[in-house]
């Protein structure tokens, strides 16, 4: 956190501000990002003395006096308001991670139930990821005609719906359908939540809602395996699949009782809405101009992403980076234990039990080494956490692969090929499963960050149902050990990757990466 007041000083309208780190396609750690600049006070405070000089350009309607007197309920609606939207974020993180990690555990179940192969079930499992990437690209689409909480009102009931729809699945190929359905559900949610959340949440918690955010998804993923592994006695996929209606169920009643965002409102030149929303928010009639005139402000740029591409060739270099960096983030090969993890450990010789507990443990490392991203991001800097992550997961693949070549010689050699799998989720965790998220909005030009952020997104997606498809075929038809050996060696070239192509930005101004990436400057140079 210590870099975020590091990033000073500001040369023009304050990072804190930026438009598109609330308009982008969202990630929590792009989130994470806005808010760490919201929190570099002094520049929030230059702007605000900006603001002063120029002249107010909103005075909120109501007079001083009577703003005053209802001071305090407003107070404890605007407190009201912080808790529904630390809900909101605790809900949609959480729905992330269950979506990702909820099939794990269904597969092998599923698989005998329908007697299928291991290639529908590759279909199965990466339908979500297709229709997560489908969902995406709506949901830029939609927050911004439809509004923000309209696009997560649909969000959730297509969350509900594609959970009873894959937990009532009558054969596979509805249950690749239903899948879809969930995806087109976790595009648009994961799209637009943090977007609406970081226009709404209160200062004062937005770094706490942040944080939330980030570790409920790894927590979502933990929970959906202690969930399929208390289902796995039973064997019934279809409650594994189906409980998970039930947060979207708490997330659509959320969504109900939230405001619409007021910079959506402002968007559509509705500022009357816009001010009223804020002040209910707020409950502070200093803070809702000056909140007002900071987006006005923000407004002010216009995003021209697409039209930047064609025209701007640096600006299509900051958009390959950004692709380059999902792609590396997916291809380390995370998602084959996120997805496939029990059966892994089932070719490591465990039974069903020991397959799911062994799971639950990937997600619990999962979660407990993402505190290792949160301590070192801002001490180390990007570049070395990525080294040592690419590092640490190549050698824990390397090794995972050796060892499941030898097969399972003895117990204490089967729990240390568990233990070497557990590494490299922690050199994950550690590094790329944060820090590309972060990088990712770093690098790309204000113009044009919707665009390239989105396109990141995009192809995280994509490479994402690349992987999930793709996995049991490598496992059948090349083997184990080259598999592993396969992913780990991919996790070797991204070191060399980073050396060559990813810029350092621990302690730079987003405008400076910006004016070195416009003038020309190698990609690895832009954050110097
Ligand atoms: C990745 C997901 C992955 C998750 C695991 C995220 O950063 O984008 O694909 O499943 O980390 O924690």
């Amino acid at each position: 956190m210590v870099s975020a007041r590091k990033r000073l000083p500001m040369t023009r309208m304050p990072a804190a501000c930026l438009p598109s780190m609330c308009r982008s396609p969202a990630s929590p750690n792009r989130v994470l990002l806005a808010i760490l600049r919201d929190r570099a006070t002094p520049c929030n405070s230059r702007h605000r003395h900006e603001d002063a000089d120029q002249g107010i350009q909103f005075a909120y309607p109501t007079g001083e006096s009577s703003m005053n007197a209802i001071a305090t309920p407003a107070a404890t609606h605007a407190k009201a308001t912080a808790v529904f939207t630390c809900v909101l974020a605790a809900l949609a993180g959480l729905m992330f991670g269950l979506d990702i990690g909820v099939i794990s555990g269904a597969t092998q179940f599923i698989q005998r139930d329908f007697a299928i192969s291991d290639h529908m079930v590759e279909w199965i499992v990466s339908g979500m990821m297709f229709g997560a990437a489908m969902g995406a690209l709506l949901a830029g689409w939609m927050s911004a005609a439809l509004g923000r909480k309209r696009s997560l009102i649909l969000g959730a009931v297509l969350f509900v719906v594609g959970s009873l729809l894959c937990g009532f699945a009558w054969s596979p190929y509805t249950l690749i359908a239903a899948r879809v359905v969930l995806g087109l559900a976790i595009g648009i949610s994961t799209f637009t939540a943090p977007l609406y959340l970081a226009e709404v949440a209160p200062e004062f918690i937005r770094g706490a809602m942040v944080s939330l955010y980030q570790l409920m998804i790894t927590i979502g993923i933990l929970v959906a395996f202690l969930s399929d592994t208390a289902f796995s006695y039973s064997g019934n996929w279809r409650l594994m699949l189906g409980v998970i209606a039930i947060p979207g169920v708490l997330f659509l009643f959320g969504v109900f009782f939230l405001p619409d965002s007021p910079r959506w409102l402002m968007m559509r030149n509705r500022e009357a809405e816009a001010l009223d929303v804020l002040q209910q928010l707020r409950g502070n009639p200093d803070a809702v101009t000056r909140e007002a005139n900071e987006i006005k402000e923000q407004l002010r740029t216009p995003q021209r992403g697409w039209h930047l591409f064609l025209e701007n060739s640096n600006f299509r270099r900051s958009v390959g980076l950004g692709v380059l960096l999902q792609l590396m983030q997916q291809f380390t090969g995370m998602n084959v234990v996120m997805y496939y993890a029990p059966r892994i450990f089932k070719d490591m010789g465990y039974d069903t039990t020991s397959q799911m507990w062994f799971t639950a443990i990937v997600g619990l490392t999962n979660v407990l080494a993402t505190f290792i991203a949160i301590g070192l991001i801002d001490k180390w800097g990007r570049k070395p956490i990525l080294y040592t992550g690419f590092a640490v997961m190549a050698i824990g693949l390397g090794v995972v692969g050796a060892m499941m070549g030898m097969g399972a010689v003895s117990h204490a050699m089967q729990l240390f090929t568990v233990g070497m799998l557990l590494v490299f989720i922690v050199g994950f965790a550690m590094s790329a499963g944060p820090l590309i998220w972060t990088l990712c909005s770093e690098v790309q030009p204000l113009k044009g960050r919707d665009f390239g952020i989105g396109c990141s997104t995009f192809t995280n997606w994509i490479a994402n149902m690349i992987v999930g498809a793709t996995f049991l075929t490598l496992l059948n038809s090349v083997g184990h050990t080259e598999t592993f050996w396969l992913y780990a060696a991919l996790n070797l070239v991204f070191i060399g990757l980073t050396f060559w192509l990813v810029p350092e930005t621990k302690g730079v101004t987003l405008e400076h990466i910006e004016r070195n990436l416009m003038s020309g400057r190698k990609l690895r140079d832009i954050g110097q």
